[in-house]
């Protein structure tokens, strides 16, 4: 297979009108078509539909239903689970390069598309137009990069082994069996694809069961890896309440892999009940998990306050801070804090809110239960610490129930405090100030979470330390710690937030095949 390096998609310039007006028609075209669509299961490529269904809402205006889904129960997960596991018989002898052309087709097809499958996200999750084409550029690049990862386990031999006199040794990467892939709804097109795409095209089987919030853009996606020809049954859909079919399928014997992305009490859950042998299990079940975290940047008084000031804006704010990845501490060194907070407070007091489809910089958090929780810690932190901006739930914008929240800053946060340990996944931020840069760097590793982190500085010695020391999976200095890219930053955290396992990295394919080596002697 001859293709074109990896190179990452470039995103879309916003600032020019006409692209713009090209979303906006998007946004038309997705109403007259998508909206009010409803996905039913996908078994063995045939389309299923179930009595009961799962109905997607815009929370941006809650009186809106988007579409719905089909709601599988645990019998047609053990459909699902049979079915993939007859079609694996054949998938597993495909060539990774054939393996490979599928997602390359998903990829043009997706690309064909790409306005499309932003709007849809603008209407059923609230995404402003950049989130929204970041993500789908995010689904794109996942599609051209795992292709290409596949084509390096081509044939025996893919690993080299050492030469060893009258024998042929060789080390083999085989696919693992069928597993289960359950995404979230932050980011329902890059994600769900991704996490599906890798253990397929590393010729694995895999039940894709979509977040409830966000089910259209699952179903959008799934119909262009149909499209571009993957066989009966290699995926199957199953969209589905996670209590239900995702801990049938999580306990099943006949489960050989999971992958999870979502909460830490979800994910620890799924770890535990994985790791209790089933009666008639073969094998030890993978997981992977990807959780949550409570991401801190430093800024210290070498910084360039206006690129720390921007980096907390944009790593705190965008799409609400509803990324596992996002900014939500900001630790600051005590002699710049005053300078530091004030910007930031100003910048972030600036946010436009409303809808993603008028492009607003902050739109509503996803649903009911999110909203409830944020507006919770936003009532310990008012006990907790200073209300520097926000603070308040107002469930309406512009005339239309929502789910909106104000963007919202705590200052001088103790570093233990509840809303400075534990994730909030919404627009709620707590400043903590430090004494000096030893003092900030014990206050970011003070959370048992290690996704992302950041500092600011300009002190080439305390870079150096933090490359080191701070505990997290994906660093960055003098940027925002948000929007990771395929292939240039590998993606997943330590401790509590996950298995580090790299998503768009160059050993992901890895964790859903078993290498064999095989020795002949001659
Ligand atoms: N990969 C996303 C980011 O880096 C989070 O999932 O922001």
């Amino acid at each position: 297979l001859k293709i074109q390096e990896y190179r990452p998609e470039s995103f879309i310039d916003f600032t020019q009108a006409d692209n713009v007006a090209a979303y906006q028609a998007a946004l038309k075209k997705v109403r007259a078509e998508l909206v009010g669509k409803h996905y039913p299961l996908i078994i063995d490529g045939v389309r299923v539909d179930t009595a009961e269904k799962l109905e997607s809402i815009n929370p941006c205006n809650t009186s809106e239903i988007v579409g719905s889904t089909a709601k599988a129960t645990v019998d047609d997960a053990q459909k699902a689970l049979d079915g993939a596991w007859k079609a694996f018989e054949s998938w597993k002898k495909w060539t990774p390069d054939a393996r490979a052309r599928i997602l390359l087709k998903a990829s043009s097809l997706l690309k064909a598309r790409r306005l499309e499958a932003c709007a849809l996200m603008s209407i059923e999750v609230g995404k402003n137009y950049a989130e929204a084409d970041v993500e789908v550029a995010e689904a794109i690049d996942f599609l051209e990069y795992y292709a290409r990862s596949a084509m390096k386990y081509s044939g025996f031999g893919a690993a080299e082994t050492t030469w060893y006199a009258g024998e042929e040794n060789g080390l083999m990467f085989m696919p693992i069996g069928v597993g289960v892939s359950i995404s979230p709804w932050n980011f329902p097109c890059a994600i769900y694809l991704g996490m599906l795409a890798a253990p397929i095209v590393a010729g694995n089987c895999v039940i894709a069961k979509p977040a409830e919030d966000s089910g259209l853009i699952a179903g959008f996606v799934t119909d262009i890896m149909l499209e571009a020809g993957l066989p009966a049954g290699v995926l199957q859909f199953l969209p589905g309440v996670g209590e239900e079919v995702g801990e049938y399928l999580t306990t099943h014997a006949k489960t050989r892999f999971i992958t999870f992305t979502g909460s830490r009490g979800v994910g620890l859950h799924i770890n535990e009940v994985a790791a209790k042998v089933q009666p008639g299990q073969k094998w030890i079940k993978k997981v992977i998990l990807e959780l949550g975290g409570k991401d801190g940047m430093i800024v210290d008084e070498t910084a360039d306050i206006e690129t720390a000031v921007t980096a907390a804006v944009q790593g705190a704010f965008g799409f609400n801070g509803q990324k596992c990845s996002a900014m939500s501490r900001l630790i600051v060194v005590d002699s710049v804090y005053d300078d530091v907070v004030g910007q930031f407070v100003e910048r972030a007091g600036k946010l436009r809110v409303g809808t993603g489809e008028d492009n607003a910089n902050v739109t509503a958090v996803v649903n009911e239960e999110s909203f409830e929780k944020i507006g919770k810690y936003i009532g310990i932190g008012k006990g907790e610490a200073k209300l520097l901006l926000g603070g308040e739930t107002p469930g309406e914008h512009g005339g239309k129930q929502g789910y909106y929240v104000q963007p919202t800053i705590f200052g001088d946060v103790p570093a233990d405090a509840r809303i400075a340990q534990e994730e909030i996944f919404g627009p709620v931020i707590s400043v903590i100030r430090a004494r000096d840069w030893d003092h900030a760097l014990d206050i970011a590793n003070s959370t048992e979470y290690g996704l992302t982190g950041g500092v600011c500085s300009r002190d080439r010695a305390r870079l150096e330390q933090a490359r080191h020391e701070f505990e997290a999976g994906n660093l960055y200095f003098n940027r925002k710690i948000t929007g990771a890219i395929v292939g240039v930053q590998p993606f997943g955290g330590y401790n509590m937030s996950g298995t580090d396992s790299k998503a768009g990295g160059p050993d992901y394919l890895a964790n859903f095949m078993q290498l064999k080596t095989v020795t002949e002697r001659w």
